[in-house]
C-alpha cells in the first residue's frame, strides 16, 4: 500500500519524506488556505521534494473550466496529478486529462457507483472519503472494500485512493481491504507509530542500559 500525506505544509511533507515511506501528496483548497503563499508556487516547491504523484485540485464547476486550470497545473512538473471532484462536468474532465496524458484523481466520492464511473472515464485515481461518511453514521469502510471488490471483478487498473482518513484504525482497515493508497494527516502518522507498551520498553531499556554503565 502506498502513503501518502494529506497536507499543502512544506515542513510536514519534509518530516514525512524523510521518513521514508512517503509515496505522494495530496492538496485541497481547504488544506492550501491554511499556507501562505499561491497555489502554483507551492506546488512547485512540493514537486521539488516529493517525486511521487502530488494531487492539485480545481475549483471550476465545468469541464471547460476544470480542464484549462488543470492543463496550467501540469505544466508545473510531470508529477502532478489533477484532482477533479467526481461530477457529469467532472467526467468530461477525466475524459480529456486521459487523452492528453495527464494523470487524474478523482475526488469526493462517497458510493462505489462514483468510483466505477470515474475509473471508466479513465481516473488515475479516485477518491472515496472515508471520514466524512463516518462522521454521518455510515460505515466508510465497506465503500472502499465495495470499490476494491468492484474494480477487481473487472480488473480496472485506476487506483484506490482512502482519503479523509481521522484515525490509525482507517489506515488498517484500509490495508485489509486492499486499498492501493491511504492519504494522511501527519497527526494519524505519528499516531500509527505510537504504542504505550513501546514507549514502556524503550524507558525500561534505558533504566537497564545505565545500570549496566555503573
Ligand atoms: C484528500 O484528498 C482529501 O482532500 C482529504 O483527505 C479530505 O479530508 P477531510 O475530510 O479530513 O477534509
Amino acid at each position: 500500500m502506498k502513503f501518502f500525506i494529506d497536507t499543502a505544509n512544506i515542513d510536514e511533507i519534509k518530516e514525512a519524506d524523510k521518513l521514508g515511506i512517503l509515496d505522494g501528496v495530496t492538496t485541497n483548497p481547504t488544506l492550501m488556505s491554511r499556507e501562505k503563499g499561491t497555489y502554483p508556487d507551492k506546488l512547485k516547491e512540493i514537486t521539488s521534494i516529493v517525486d511521487g504523484p502530488v494531487s492539485a485540485e480545481t475549483v471550476s464547476l465545468d469541464a471547460e473550466g476544470m480542464v484549462k486550470e488543470g492543463r496550467e497545473f501540469a505544466k508545473i512538473a510531470d508529477n502532478i496529478n489533477i484532482k477533479v471532484p467526481i461530477s457529469k462536468e467532472g467526467l468530461k474532465a477525466i475524459k480529456i486529462f486521459t487523452s492528453e496524458g495527464i494523470k487524474t484523481n478523482t475526488t469526493l466520492i462517497f458510493q462505489p457507483s462514483q468510483a466505477l464511473l470515474a475509473a471508466k472515464a479513465g481516473a488515475t485515481i479516485v477518491s472515496p472519503f472515508v471520514g466524512r461518511i463516518d462522521d454521518i453514521t455510515n460505515y466508510g469502510m465497506d465503500v472502499i472494500r465495495d470499490i476494491v471488490t468492484i474494480f477487481d471483478n473487472y480488473g480496472i487498473e485506476t487506483e484506490v485512493l482512502v482519503a479523509s482518513i481521522r484515525n490509525p484504525l482507517h489506515v488498517v482497515e484500509a490495508a485489509l481491504a486492499g486499498a492501493d493508497i491511504v492519504t494522511l494527516p501527519i497527526k494519524v502518522l505519528d499516531q500509527l507509530l505510537k504504542h504505550p507498551l513501546t514507549d514502556i520498553g524503550i524507558e525500561s531499556f534505558l533504566k537497564d542500559w545505565e545500570k549496566v554503565q555503573k
